[in-house]
């Protein structure tokens, strides 16, 4: 097999780089930050093959600039948003992500944010850092309980389902919605499918697993933050738009409800102004498939897929399956 020249956006698991260079030439973004759309456009010149993050926009743009060689983007992230599928299949570019492998970490994450969220977990611990605890006190940082509560859940798919079977441990009521519903896992887990409504009515935590598509996008805003109940959680570790995160701000300041655990944010980097100074929000830098061996994991995949297509073969993973017809 000829090498062939890969491009990678920024470092992943060296273990996954090491393999790939078994097979092709491979070169990495040096520095520790993400490319600007210059660099990007500029380095992607002539590949065979890119790996790239979530936060790399790949459109027509992009895909041109990477010219008519050029077969694959992988995206090293199961969320695909940053990707223009049409213009990837037009072009006849392969498109994949890296699905299932970071479901439990996902989830789990999602639960630390709703569990030190409730439990006041990072306010507290920067009171201490602070150096102002002076001793056990019977009224400073009383929390939420979580065992027997009702779980709102937005979206049963992969990381939704993994994170409401999780809620057995603390005995708790789930309620769901989903494009589709899910019998089996009712039965199962005992959940019950609702409509937003009442989802946004009888949660005490509401978490948010949906992919962002335009009619998902401030999938929360006023109107909705206002219907929920004033000793609410809201989580979100799934995309920062699903929230219309000025309109939190405001909920939460004005304690419409009562806390929110946040891994993604509309602007990332940024994140809306007066966000930071709220005690009643955890904000935490979009690490929820940040483990070492999820993150390994979602480095095989993406190099995977490189070396099948490079191979002339169907990559794993394909989020464009028409271009293989
Ligand atoms: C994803 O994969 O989409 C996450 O947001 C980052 O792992």
């Amino acid at each position: 097999m000829l090498k062939s020249n890969v491009y990678i956006t920024r470092m992943i698991p060296q273990e996954t780089i090491d393999a790939l260079r078994q097979f092709h030439d491979v070169e990495v973004n040096p520095y520790d930050r993400a490319l600007t759309r210059d660099e990007l456009l500029q380095q992607v010149r002539g590949r065979d093959a890119v790996i790239t993050l979530l936060t790399d926009k790949v459109d027509g743009e992009v895909l041109d600039a990477a010219g008519p060689q050029c077969k694959i983007f992988a995206n090293y992230a199961v969320g695909f948003n940053n990707f223009d599928l049409k213009a990837a299949t037009q072009r006849g570019v392969i498109m994949t992500n890296t699905p299932g492998v970071l479901d439990d970490a996902t989830a789990t994450h999602a639960w630390a944010l709703l569990l030190a969220t409730a439990r006041r977990i990072s306010e507290s611990e920067r009171y201490v850092r602070a150096g102002q605890w002076h001793g056990w006190a019977p009224m400073a940082f009383i929390g939420q309980d979580v065992d027997h509560k009702t779980l709102g859940i937005a979206g049963l798919g992969r990381i939704g389902s993994k994170f409401a079977r999780k809620a057995a441990a603390f005995d708790m009521k789930v309620i769901y919605t989903n494009a589709v519903r899910e019998p089996e896992f009712e039965r199962q887990y005992g959940a019950t499918f609702v409509d937003k409504a009442t989802l946004l009515r009888e949660s005490d935590f509401l978490s948010l697993h949906l992919p962002l598509l335009p009619d998902t996008h401030h999938y929360i805003g006023a109107k909705e933050l206002a219907s929920m109940k004033p000793t609410a959680v809201l989580i979100n570790a799934a995309r920062g738009p699903l929230i219309d995160e000025q309109a939190l701000v405001a909920a939460l300041r004005n304690k419409v409800i009562w806390g929110a655990g946040l891994d993604v944010f509309e602007e990332e980097p940024n994140i809306a102004a007066g966000l930071a100074e709220l005690d009643n929000v955890v904000i935490v830098p979009h690490i929820a498939s940040a483990t070492i061996q999820t993150r390994l994991a979602m480095g095989k995949i993406a190099t995977d897929n490189v070396i099948s297509v490079l191979k002339g073969e169907p990559p794993h993973t394909c989020i464009n399956p028409e271009v293989l017809k």
